[in-house]
């Protein structure tokens, strides 16, 4: 069947398979108009959880805070493991963990609880209590996994840190949670290498302004073997201390509004935000939309590429399937180590049937060609996704074809760090597919798209994404900072949570989200700041102005482009673009290196002396440049033109 899409062109839609739909966690075709009643509709998921107290309240709205499952009392810890321990499932394996060089450990629900339950009591003996946070800055190995559910056990928040993330980049969210405890490993292993992660802890750690009793303890786990220097008194070896740790630690019964994690990430200001998400409405959230988007059933092997130091490792690699008693693989490294067959031999050994990755690693596999899957038996797979950044439909019927051999729905899943739950994807079963869109609202998720006075718009156009209602999942707040989770979110279209997303609705209500409209670059599914990266760079002593931009990218979706003015007198020798590179991976972390930098003595400006990021946004992409009538000088505009080939 086909169908027309305005003026753009003709796009398929595809239906699973009837076998698929037939055997579907959701059938009924009518579940979006059951969401309609949400109070309804959230209470009755609700009670997928084990609660040791039930709630009063589905939500109270008390504009723009919400509280979800007022009164009702649980553990996220308990949830994932304890429930599951009582029937079958005690043995069934809870987490597969394939090792960068070939190493493997299985878990079982049973071994999971055994060491979450000594790490929680390691913890414990560490002075941590209920409402502590402990940084966590890891590989992606199973001890991550337990360090999470450990904190969560006893119901202190953890944050995790990305383990690609630079010493700097830890130091200031360790400083801005003010955490008791981090736990990192000696070091993570990357195509072969090294990378020393307690040697970052060690640098972070000396210039963090402790308001009270903060990073008293290190917990490092062994993992590439590597020297580290442990400071007596404070570093402390997990293998040493988990030997006498008791494996029985209750679960601390938490408030559904308590704090369950803080997880930073990117915004428009140089800061990045804690964004704070809580017991119960998240536990509820990513439960519901793990199981029926991605259609779990019992038997199923779910592989989810993410790493845990972003929300999608958070709520789609352990929240979400963990609570659902699903088999997880843990993946610890590259897609290319030691073959660009990784990953594909690792969906054969496991014989893995979902699949949930991002576009631009579907994107690079495409560039590799298909001969590295078609090398592999992956004719287990039956369903896969998509998240981070747009899916563009070349890539989706790529992913369609060679990876699921036409048989697999694809569930493109549109959501936020803020969000805490997958907003938009279909609900395989009964959603017709469209390449390239999200397709529609999650049941009991209200989301509009308006146009700049906050109206919405007609399908068939485009505008802001705006999230009307509130939702389970939701951020609770910015850490600390409960005026900016209101400013950030809840100002710039009244009554409404902004996402900073630009989206289309087309005849169907189906959603086209674009990309971003703030100052946020979504390079390979990562969100970067722009003011983080100009902050990078002006750090450096001779630079005086920086502006950076997302450029369209092939592979990444996105790339940064930096315009840099040096100082007075400064002028550029050979070497300085690298060394600006190489300043900007110190202070964030190679995820924000610069593609390009462009030197240029001055940067277009407005009259008032803003920046126009507009424009330079249409050099670095190599378009015809918009309005120019705000700028103040446009011999710079011309400046940049005409010099812009001579530089690269
Ligand atoms: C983008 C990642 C189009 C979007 C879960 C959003 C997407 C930002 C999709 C959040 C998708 C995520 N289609 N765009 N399926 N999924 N995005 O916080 O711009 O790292 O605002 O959360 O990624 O990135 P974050």
């Amino acid at each position: 069947m086909k169908e027309k899409l305005g003026s753009v062109e003709e796009r398929e839609l595809f239906f699973p398979p009837k076998e698929f739909c037939s055997k579907a966690v959701i059938q009924n075709p009518e579940i979006h108009e059951l969401g309609q009643d949400r109070e309804g509709f959230w209470n009755e998921q609700g009670k997928r959880l084990n609660w040791f107290e039930p709630w009063d309240t589905v939500f109270e709205w008390d504009y723009p805070f919400a509280k979800w499952y007022g009164g009702g009392k649980l553990n996220a810890a308990y949830n994932c493991l304890d429930r599951h321990l009582e029937g079958a499932r005690r043995n069934k394996a809870a987490l597969i963990f394939e090792g960068e060089s070939g190493d493997r450990r299985v878990l079982t629900y049973q071994d999971l609880y055994r060491e979450v339950s000594q790490f929680a009591n390691l913890l414990k003996s560490l002075d941590v209590e209920k409402g502590d946070r402990v940084t966590i800055y890891m590989p992606m190995i199973p001890e991550t996994v337990i360090a999470m559910l450990a904190c969560a056990r006893i119901g202190a928040a953890h944050c995790v840190v990305f383990g690609g993330f630079s010493a700097e980049a830890l130091k200031d969210r360790i400083q801005d949670s003010q955490s008791k405890v981090v736990i990192t490993t000696d070091g993570s292993y990357r195509r072969g290498n090294t990378i020393p992660l307690k040697a970052n802890v060690d640098q972070a750690l000396p210039s963090i302004t402790c308001i009270n009793n903060c990073v008293e303890s290190v917990i490092v786990v062994k993992r590439t073997g590597q020297t580290v220097n442990m400071i007596e008194g404070r570093d402390i070896w997990y293998h040493e201390a988990i030997k006498n740790a008791s494996i029985h630690c209750p679960a601390e019964p938490m408030e559904a509004d308590d704090m369950l994690f803080i997880l930073y990430t990117s915004g428009t200001t140089g800061k990045p935000k804690g964004v704070v998400h809580r017991v119960g409405g998240y536990m509820v959230g990513v439960s519901t939309t793990h199981e029926w988007i991605f259609d779990l059933k019992e038997e199923d092997v779910y592989w989810c590429t993410a790493d845990v130091g972003w929300i999608t490792g958070h709520s789609y690699l352990v929240y979400g399937p963990l609570s659902n008693g699903a088999t997880i693989v843990l993946y610890e490294g590259a897609p290319d180590y030691p073959e660009k067959d990784r990953y594909w031999e690792i969906v054969e050994k496991n014989r893995v049937t979902i699949l949930y990755t991002a576009p631009t690693a579907i994107r690079t596999f495409m560039k590799w060609g298909e001969s590295y899957p078609l090398s592999k038996d992956i004719s287990s797979l039956r369903l896969l996704g998509s998240v981070g950044e747009p899916i563009n439909p070349e890539a989706w019927m790529w992913y369609y074809k060679h990876i699921g051999g036409e048989r697999c729905p694809i569930v493109d899943t549109w959501w936020q760090t803020e969000t805490g739950m997958i907003m938009m994807a279909p609900v395989p079963g009964i959603t017709a597919l469209k390449p390239g869109s999200c397709t529609k609202p999650f049941p009991g998720v209200h989301i509009e798209i308006v146009n700049p006075m906050g109206d919405p718009v007609p399908k068939g156009e485009s505008g802001y994404l705006v999230i009307r209602e509130p939702w389970p999942a939701m951020l609770k707040t910015v850490y600390g900072d409960d005026k900016r989770y209101a400013d950030t979110y809840w100002s710039q279209f009244s009554g409404a949570y902004f996402t900073g997303d630009e989206a289309k609705w087309d005849d169907d209500g189906y959603f086209w989200v674009t990309g971003r409209v703030d100052d946020v670059i979504n390079v390979s599914g990562h969100r970067i700041g722009t003011a983080e990266v100009e902050g990078a760079l002006t750090d450096h002593p001779l630079v005086a102005e920086a502006a950076c931009v997302g450029r369209t990218h092939e592979v990444k979706g996105q790339a940064v482009f930096a315009f840099v003015s040096l100082k007075e007198g400064i002028s550029a020798y050979e070497g300085l673009i690298n060394e600006l590179k190489t300043h900007v991976v110190q202070k964030i972390g190679s995820l924000a290196r610069p593609d390009d930098i462009f030197l240029s003595t001055e940067l277009p400006k407005t009259r008032s002396g803003k920046i126009m990021r507009r424009l330079l946004k249409d050099i670095a992409e190599g378009r015809e440049i918009g309005d120019t009538s705000t700028l103040a000088d446009a011999a710079v505009l011309n400046f940049l033109k005409e010099n812009m080939d001579a530089q690269k």
